[in-house]
């Protein structure tokens, strides 16, 4: 079959890596895709927001099946639109991406179906929200509603902190924004495929938010992320399915807008046990490129069966033993408004190293590679720990060139710490 990625990312260019090895596959077409992406597929220069033209672009060239692979498109209803025309997707329709495109559609679920998440309260005006903040103790989270690129939390720990993030939201016209209850504990990401009935584990992942070492300094899309997350132990991964993630599924099915596509959980491990800090109704990025650097088998096989409804007839996946570890190189001044147009070489003697090169922000100019976006490589090496892992990544970030860019030089810390 004829297959349409959507996305430009790193996310996007190891699902095109993994989708193209697939024996269902014609041709893989991607919209806007990148030049990694374009060494394995066909460039459609449509962007992720013109649902028009991506819909006419399937109909002209027979695609019977889209993978949508950043939120944005899917909380604008593109999975909508396209079953409507009759066309596959991987990803979900607009009412059920409302678990990443709106916190707050998101808690009063978790709190309807007794779903373990921080406490909260969802505010509607400035006034609602500093008052509510008499009824949290510090630090304490205010998040912005809508979709904010990972920038709309702030974890305050002053009043004033807390008061200034609440102004900020509430300063334009309208806003909408949830106070939340500050969760202890360690971060791991749960991903869980499902066709709306069966649910599909499909691997875990720990990531680096933070754009300095030590875990430190203002939150990024993520700066490197390792799979498997072993302090998500299997029997912690079943408590969150079976208190987490089989609810929520059953609850969106009830009201008539089953889930289909990966739901990624954001888990805080809390001494209670595992609580939701957030959904994303896609695979994370950069962990989507340690998942599919383990995956074996047929990726677009999995995808058709969260479409179709057969996911229970599918076997449960195959991951790699070991770690696979991603380290992102961004541009200088990432998080801020990043350096672009900088030149990148020595991804062919990276890769010569046995490691993975996804291109995350990059572009040709005149033949020459270089920086289009704040995170422009991930960089990508497997290890039978993840020690082993980190030293192999960090072997084929020395060998690109990209004077411009940096990355941080710890990701994995903490399980190398634990490793000993
Ligand atoms: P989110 O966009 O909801 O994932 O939040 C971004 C980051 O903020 C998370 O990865 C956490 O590190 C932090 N965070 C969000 N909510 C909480 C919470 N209730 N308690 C502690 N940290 C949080
Ligand atoms: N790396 C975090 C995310 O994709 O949301």
């Amino acid at each position: 079959m004829n297959v349409l990625l959507v996305g430009s990312g790193g996310r996007e260019h190891a699902l095109a890596w993994k989708l193209a090895q697939s024996p269902l596959l014609d041709t893989l077409y991607a919209a806007p895709g990148n030049p990694g992406i374009a060494q394995v597929a066909e460039i459609a220069d449509i962007s992720a927001g013109d649902h028009r033209s991506l819909i006419d672009f399937c109909i002209r060239h027979s695609i019977q099946f889209v993978v949508v692979g950043p939120e944005a498109p899917l909380c604008e209803g593109l999975g909508d639109n396209l079953r409507t025309m009759g066309v596959g997707v991987f990803g979900p329709n607009r009412f059920a991406a409302q678990l990443e495109g709106s916190k707050g559609f998101t808690k009063d679920l978790c709190q309807r179906e007794h779903i373990p998440t921080a406490a909260y309260a969802r505010v509607e005006t400035k006034e609602g929200g500093l008052a509510a903040l008499d009824d949290f103790g510090l630090p304490v989270v205010v998040k912005a509603d809508g979709l904010a690129a990972g920038k709309g939390v702030t974890v305050a720990e002053t009043r004033e902190q807390a008061e200034a993030a609440i102004l900020d939201i509430f300063s334009g016209h309208g806003g909408s924004a949830v106070i939340e209850e500050f969760l202890t504990g360690e971060e791991a990401s749960l991903f869980v495929l499902t066709d709306g009935t069966s649910l599909m584990p499909f691997g875990s992942a720990q990531d680096h938010k933070r754009v300095g070492e030590g875990d430190t300094g203002p939150n990024t899309g993520g700066m490197g992320a390792y799979s498997p997350a072993p302090v998500l132990t299997a029997a912690l991964e079943q408590q969150a399915i079976d208190e987490i993630v089989r609810p929520t599924v059953e609850a969106l099915a009830r009201q008539g807008h089953p889930y289909s596509g990966v739901l990624y959980a954001g888990l805080m491990l809390t001494a209670d046990g595992p609580k939701l800090i957030e959904y994303n109704a896609r695979f994370g990025d950069p962990e989507c490129q340690v998942l599919m650097t383990r995956l074996q088998g047929d990726l677009l096989e999995y995808m058709i069966a969260c479409d179709k409804g057969t996911l229970g007839d599918m076997p449960a996946p195959v991951f790699a033993d070991g770690t696979a570890l991603t380290v992102v190189m961004a541009a200088n001044n990432y998080p801020g408004t990043p350096e672009t147009g900088g030149t990148i070489d020595g991804i062919d003697a990276a890769e010569a190293t046995g490691a993975k090169v996804f291109h995350a922000g990059t572009k040709l100019d005149g033949g020459k590679l270089v920086a289009s976006g704040g995170r422009v490589l991930t960089v990508t090496a497997t290890g039978s720990t993840v020690r082993e892992a980190q030293a192999a990544a960090y072997r084929a970030v020395d060998a690109v060139d990209f004077p411009t860019g940096f990355c941080r030089r710890d990701i994995g810390w903490r399980e190398v710490e634990r490793e000993g």
